[in-house]
């Protein structure tokens, strides 16, 4: 399946685009905002997506945030953690940055080579007397062993938080069933490049009582009442227009995701042949992203040659988790950083491709041919 040299597509074609509601709905939404004249501090709208996104999760009790980073930054710091905390090094930067911007240390750990998402074993390799806390990033589609993870924090009486940026992108449940799914306590980025969003937004999901009031203060500068403020905590509250945006946007998750779906069903299908090419977030799960891997070898071209030429025919892929946070300074200085060969692997081979409802799927089509000239030459010269 190599066909002929593939045609540049007439505009660029992005990894992602957001979903927006209809102009008026949104208007209307902000002249009920305006007429209100209540803009942000918990107002109606901040409370009526609370609570849907609390219904759709289906566990635990959830905050809002304005944005998945500053909810991980609250989430550790409301959870008092000191010295080290394992990390995985295949994520997006701010799930490192957090941990560094409290002056804690970010000790890197390999990751699972079936899923990409933290190895319990590498991680009980770097506890030492100093580690406080484990820090899994649910990768696509696949979570961590959260009960492995756990288990061991438990053992070492460690606190456990989960970047769940991606998890929302799929039908509910949107955690998996256990005791200790949501580790101390998860986050979730509403950003505009996720399948639901709030055009910057997060949320932090957890079923500790304690943690969660000691939450809705820390996001509201630790203000407690008129009179009592703590000394910790920060500005981190989700605007009434973020939580109109997110209410809107809500109500087409779900058409969304079954676009996404049928799209990437047609990626597996439009891709089963082409020589080190596997999707491997596809169908099933998690419509976040779509991502392949690219194994050199029986490709004949590797990730990086397969995006420049991708890109050449204006379908903008993305290398996500490139670089690797261990590779970037000051994170690169640490011994952990060294040897993360499987980690390493991943960022070095993982392609995300557009997924986005709006797509059409003769689109899908098209770039499925188009990596399918670019992968295989010996094929195609063969032909
Ligand atoms: C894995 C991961 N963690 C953290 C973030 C940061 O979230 P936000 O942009 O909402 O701050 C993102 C993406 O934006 C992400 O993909």
């Amino acid at each position: 399946m190599t066909g002929s040299r593939p045609q540049a597509l007439a505009e660029p074609l992005y990894v992602s685009r957001p979903v927006l509601p209809p102009l008026a709905d949104y208007v209307a939404d902000l002249e009920e905002i305006w007429a209100s004249g209540i803009l942000t501090n918990m107002g109606a709208f901040h409370e009526r997506l609370q609570a849907a996104v609390q219904r759709r999760v289906g566990v635990g009790e959830v905050t809002l945030w304005n944005n998945g980073t500053t909810a991980l930054v609250a989430a550790l710091a409301a959870l008092d953690l000191r010295g080290e905390v394992v990390v995985t090094p295949f994520t997006f930067p701010a799930t490192v940055q957090a941990i560094a911007a409290l002056g804690l240390t970010p000790v890197f750990a390999d990751v699972d080579p079936r899923t990409g998402t933290l190895s319990p074993r590498a991680v009980a390799e770097r506890i030492t007397a100093a580690t406080s806390a484990i820090v899994g990033t649910h990768v696509y589609g696949a979570f961590c062993d959260t009960e492995a993870l756990g288990q061991l924090a438990h053992e070492h009486g460690l606190k456990v938080v989960y970047d769940g940026a991606h998890s929302f992108a799929r039908r509910t449940p949107v955690f998996p069933a256990g005791p200790r799914s949501l580790g101390d306590v998860t986050m979730l980025s509403f950003h505009a490049t996720k399948l639901f969003h709030a055009v910057e937004g997060g949320a932090l999901v957890t079923d500790d009582p304690g943690l969660h009031e000691r939450l809705t203060h820390y996001r509201n500068f630790g203000i407690r009442s008129e009179d009592v403020v703590a000394g910790t905590g920060l500005n981190g509250k989700m605007s009434e227009l973020h939580a109109a945006m997110g209410l809107r946007v809500l109500d087409m998750v779900d058409d969304e995701i079954d676009r996404r779906s049928a799209l990437a069903r047609r990626y597996v299908r439009g891709l089963e042949d082409v020589p080190g090419v596997s999707v491997i977030a596809g169908d099933g799960a998690s419509v976040q992203y779509l991502v392949v891997r690219v194994d050199a070898r029986s490709a004949g071209i590797d990730r990086d040659g397969l995006h420049r030429e991708l890109r050449g025919l204006n379908i903008i892929s993305r290398r996500y988790f490139h670089p690797l946070c261990s590779d970037i300074e000051p994170f690169s200085g640490h011994p952990s950083a060294e040897h993360l060969p499987v980690a390493r692997r991943f960022s070095a081979e993982c392609l995300a491709l557009p997924l986005h409802g709006s797509m059409d799927s003769e689109v899908v089509d098209r770039i499925c041919a188009a990596i399918a000239w670019h992968a295989a030459p010996a094929v195609r010269g063969a032909a």
